[in-house]
């Protein structure tokens, strides 16, 4: 399986700190924010990764990052030359995907959990799609799904104003090889982006999707807004200083891989 980590976009949300610098390298308490998503899909036992940006900041992650040496991985750098959205990304990472299966994560989603890395890791086989469910107190900026009383899936939507659920869906997606073919089929949604709900409702249809709550005990934080950074960085302040772990550490995380 091949990993993703989504590092474009505008990062507005957090103007003007993100004028002139990618948000995903802004600090998360004592490190870069896309080592966190980083050390995520390490810990779910992926090396081949690819580190999408736009133009302006590629070279600053490979300056950062560099071959993937040091972390036992090994990066394939490439740009996205415009925003086109997130599902834009298979398109322009076809021939980096070949015919594996991939894991796609945001740059600006941190995830922290017990036992979380062997759970990923067993997705590494996938067939068809996988999307996790996140119980929020506000759903609507977030992709939302809802289950019926089997676990059965009733309804998946982008940022809905009235949410049929309070299950967020994180960005942190598994595909097998289709994922290409449903993405070149796509067309851009109202706000001009490929969304990547519209790839998560094809599998859906096509009744290849599966949906894995995570467990209260694991922490999923988007950093992309001023709130969201600030909490994120006590987050780890605090796990850290309390039971003296690192927390997206890459380093650390390829110790702990399977
Ligand atoms: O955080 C989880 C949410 O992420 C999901 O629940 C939503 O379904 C999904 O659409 C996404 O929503 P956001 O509004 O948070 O997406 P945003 O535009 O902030 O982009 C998320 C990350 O992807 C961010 O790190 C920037 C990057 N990105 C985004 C776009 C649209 C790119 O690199 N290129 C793009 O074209």
């Amino acid at each position: 399986m091949k990993g993703i980590i989504l590092a474009g976009g505008l990062g507005s949300r957090l103007y003007p700190l993100t004028r002139a610098v990618s948000k995903h390298l802004l600090p998360v308490y004592d490190k870069p924010m896309i080592f966190y998503p980083l050390s995520t899909l390490i810990l779910s036992g992926i090396q081949e990764i690819a580190l999408v940006s736009s133009p302006q900041h590629i070279r600053a992650f490979e300056q950062l990052l560099g071959n993937g040496d040091d972390f036992g991985v090994k990066f394939t750098y490439l740009v996205q030359d415009e925003p086109r959205g997130i599902a834009d990304v298979f398109l322009l990472a076809a021939d980096f995907i070949g015919k594996s299966k991939v894991a796609l994560i945001l740059g600006d989603n941190l995830f922290y959990g017990q036992g979380l890395g062997r759970q990923l890791a067993r997705n590494r086989e996938i067939t068809g799609g996988k999307i996790f469910g996140y119980h929020v107190s506000d759903p609507s900026s977030y992709g939302v799904v809802s289950l019926g009383p089997d676990g059965q899936i009733t309804s998946i939507e982008e940022k809905p104003i009235s949410p049929k659920s309070d299950l967020a869906i994180p960005g942190l997606y598994f595909f097998d090889n289709e994922v290409i073919e449903i993405s070149r089929q796509l067309k851009p949604s109202e706000r001009g982006e490929l969304e990547i709900t519209d790839v998560i409702i094809e599998y859906w249809k096509r009744n290849k999707l599966q949906v894995e709550i995570l467990e209260r005990g694991t922490a999923w934080l988007d950093t992309g807004t001023p709130e969201g950074l600030f909490e994120a960085s006590s987050f780890v302040r605090a796990i850290q200083h309390r039971q003296g772990l690192g927390l997206g550490d890459p380093i650390e995380a390829r110790r702990f891989a399977p």
